[in-house]
């Protein structure tokens, strides 16, 4: 679809006086999971603080679990201006902004604090800033936690567990060239065709972090969890560019305060369910392993090809400040 932004830049700067405050606008924001996610919890946040700092002004009606479709359509649902506000995995985000992909770097990130204090400093702020270009406005990063793989065919210790697994990519460069380099199968695949893949056999396994993997109860088409924490999975709160651009500069600072409170409530959901998940998954009946600390150093040296593109495509010099970001 070829989208003329100075067309949405001109429609935005004619409702640049801000929506006025005695008629309601509706706030359509949509997301791929369920309303007692993290997501769900976040946009819920968002309301609540909304309504508290612009009175009757916007009514939020949530899509929950795709209802707005897969999460490619609803971010391009943004840039025509159909669709508001939306909370996204980084998935396709790299296809608006390709500086996001640098994300997606498995094995970049220490911990939830270390991508934490990055995405919330300057380089994270500065990637935020550039979907303002593409007929979007990042409001937040937020987050799902780290990824693990599930799968029906094996429990996975070494690469050559995965080798030649069917598993489910997000439609995202990045984690695809990992999952090539490590000898998997890997099928790139918007999200709400996935469960009915798993139950066809039409993939063997897929990888998300727990937040999805217990929120979705994922246990009932899957047998194997394996702890690799291979890649951490940003998340975004975003609004179309031509709707901010029609809110006035009250309005706009009610939404980034809505948008802060939303990503703690997301945080806390994600720092809880990465302490209770794993056992809650068992109970559920899931065969679960953690890679030990030399597993997973297996399966970062069986990715240093990816890694070579990875340099190329960002530069080395900025994925090593990631790195040693303090
Ligand atoms: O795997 C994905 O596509 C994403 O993690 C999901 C589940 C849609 C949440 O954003």
């Amino acid at each position: 679809m070829t989208i003329d932004f100075r067309v949405l830049a001109a429609a935005g700067a004619f409702a640049a006086a801000g929506f006025p405050a005695f008629a309601q606008t509706d706030i359509k924001i949509g997301y791929a999971l369920a309303p007692d996610s993290h997501y769900g919890v976040a946009a819920s946040k968002f309301e609540e603080v909304l309504k508290a700092e612009t009175g009757d002004q916007f009514n939020v009606v949530h899509f929950p679990s795709s209802g707005l479709g897969g999460e490619r359509e609803v971010i391009e649902g943004l840039q025509i201006g159909t669709v508001e506000a939306t909370i996204v995995s980084s998935g396709t985000l790299a296809n608006f902004v390709s500086e996001t992909g640098v994300f997606d770097i498995p094995f970049l990130f220490r911990d939830l604090d270390h991508a934490r204090a990055v995405l919330d400093g300057p380089i994270g702020q500065d990637i935020l800033a550039k979907f303002d270009n593409v007929g979007l406005h990042g409001l937040a990063w937020g987050e799902q936690g780290f990824r693990h793989i599930t799968n029906n065919r094996n429990a996975i210790h070494t690469p050559a567990d995965v080798e030649g697994l069917k598993i489910r990519t997000m439609e995202n460069p990045v984690h695809l060239a990992a999952f090539n380099a490590m000898g998997a199968a890997p099928t790139p695949m918007a999200w709400p065709e996935v469960i009915s893949s798993l139950q066809q056999g039409v993939i063997d396994g897929q990888e998300n972090p727990l937040s999805v993997i217990v929120s979705v109860k994922l246990n009932e088409v899957q047998k194997y969890l394996t702890l690799s924490g291979h890649v951490y999975s940003p998340a975004m709160l975003l609004v179309s560019k031509p709707f901010w651009e029609g809110l006035d500069d009250t309005q706009k600072a009610a939404f980034e305060k809505a948008a802060k409170e939303a990503v703690v409530a997301m945080r806390a959901y994600v720092d809880n369910v990465e302490k209770t998940g794993v056992e809650t998954l068992k109970e559920r009946g899931m065969e679960v392993n953690a890679l030990s600390a030399d597993e997973k150093a297996e399966f970062q040296s069986s990715i240093q090809s990816a890694y070579e593109g990875y340099y190329e495509t960002y530069g080395k010099d900025f994925v090593d400040s990631i790195v040693n970001f303090k």
